[in-house]
């Protein structure tokens, strides 16, 4: 990719996603200031560009955006020219047109972020492609998960979360949350477990790096995290579950599976949460629950993101 942009946790590696997360540290910081906003990115224009539903993602970058002082741009297909049969390429060469200097581009298919980012000149970032990936949305996990173990350990921050045993639940096979976050994390030298029925799990897991088990109960004893994700209706195309009960008696966090599990194991969820299918009511607001870090989390490394993708060099540099 010639233009810099965030199409994959893959294109980070590592090292990349290390700076990202020490950027996120010092705009986390930020966010606790009264006037939670800096000047970085003043003048500049970030365009959402959302072909799908979306609460948390859409208005977390803008948020972050805000929060740098650059413009915003928003716009939802649903509301747009798309309706009249404008095509993608034409929409997307429009905002370029307008001067946007990021687009971050949701939408549901796999790839178009990273055609998008053939046509425009505006760095490009993905805001989440069908089941392909959902970059920002693991960074903010990896970010969540290091401030909880420095909470608990009482240090600062580690790069890494070596030794953090994590198990991703339900629906993997049509997450695109669970491909970001199984590359970051495994960048970050956590182990993963994949967990549900095997048809909700991905035909082949292999170059993944994982383990895989079917049997919820039996890894819950061995993790430190449980990341639970939602069963993706929009992307079924047949039934992958006898039903959604027998789904939730499984291989949902219910009040009764959480209150045998040790007091201090963590519970995850990306969002939109389905109470009562993957997770408990009660469990979502539990003390163990990182589901509002995770949110809070999404902000700041947005903020990095952005800042990394859009700020001149000599205010990178800190001048
Ligand atoms: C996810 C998504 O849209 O990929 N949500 C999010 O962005 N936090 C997960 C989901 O829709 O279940």
């Amino acid at each position: 990719m010639s233009r810099p942009g965030l199409l994959s946790v893959a294109d980070l590696g590592r090292e990349g996603i290390v700076e990202l997360l020490h950027l996120a540290d010092s705009f986390a910081q930020v966010a606790a200031r009264p006037i939670p906003k800096v000047p970085a990115l003043r003048g500049r224009t970030v365009a959402t560009v959302f072909y799908e539903s979306s609460t948390r993602t859409r208005l977390s970058f803008e948020t972050a955006a805000k929060r740098l002082s650059a413009d915003t741009m928003t716009f939802t297909a649903q509301t747009s020219s798309v309706t009249k049969g404008e095509s993608l390429r034409d929409t997307v060469e429009t905002l370029d047109a307008m001067g946007v200097d990021a687009m971050v581009v949701r939408h549901a298919s796999a790839g178009v972020p990273a055609r998008v980012a053939g046509w425009v000149r505006a760095a490009v970032v993905n805001g989440g492609d069908g089941e392909h990936e959902h970059p920002t949305q693991a960074l903010a996990d990896c970010f969540t998960l290091r401030e909880a173990l420095a909470r608990r350990g009482g240090g600062q921050p580690a790069d890494d979360l070596k030794g953090l045993r994590v198990a991703i639940v339900g629906d993997v096979r049509h997450s695109r949350v669970a491909r970001s976050d199984v590359l970051a994390l495994g960048a970050l030298g956590a182990e993963v477990v994949l967990v549900g029925p095997p048809t909700l799990l991905p035909p082949s897991t292999e170059g993944w790096g994982v383990a895989v088990a079917h049997d919820l109960d039996e890894v819950l004893g061995e993790v430190d995290v449980v990341y639970l994700l939602r069963i993706q209706a929009e992307r079924l195309r047949e039934a992958f579950v006898p039903s959604l009960e027998e789904y939730t008696e499984r291989f949902g966090l219910t009040r009764a599976r959480a209150r045998r599990l040790p007091e201090e194991l963590l519970v995850m969820h990306p969002g939109p949460m389905v109470r009562g299918v993957e997770i408990d009511a009660e469990v979502a607001g539990s003390a163990r629950s990182l589901v509002t870090s995770q949110v809070r989390s999404g902000v700041a490394v947005r903020m990095a993101v952005l800042f990394r993708l859009l700020a001149r060099a000599e205010e990178r540099a800190g001048g």
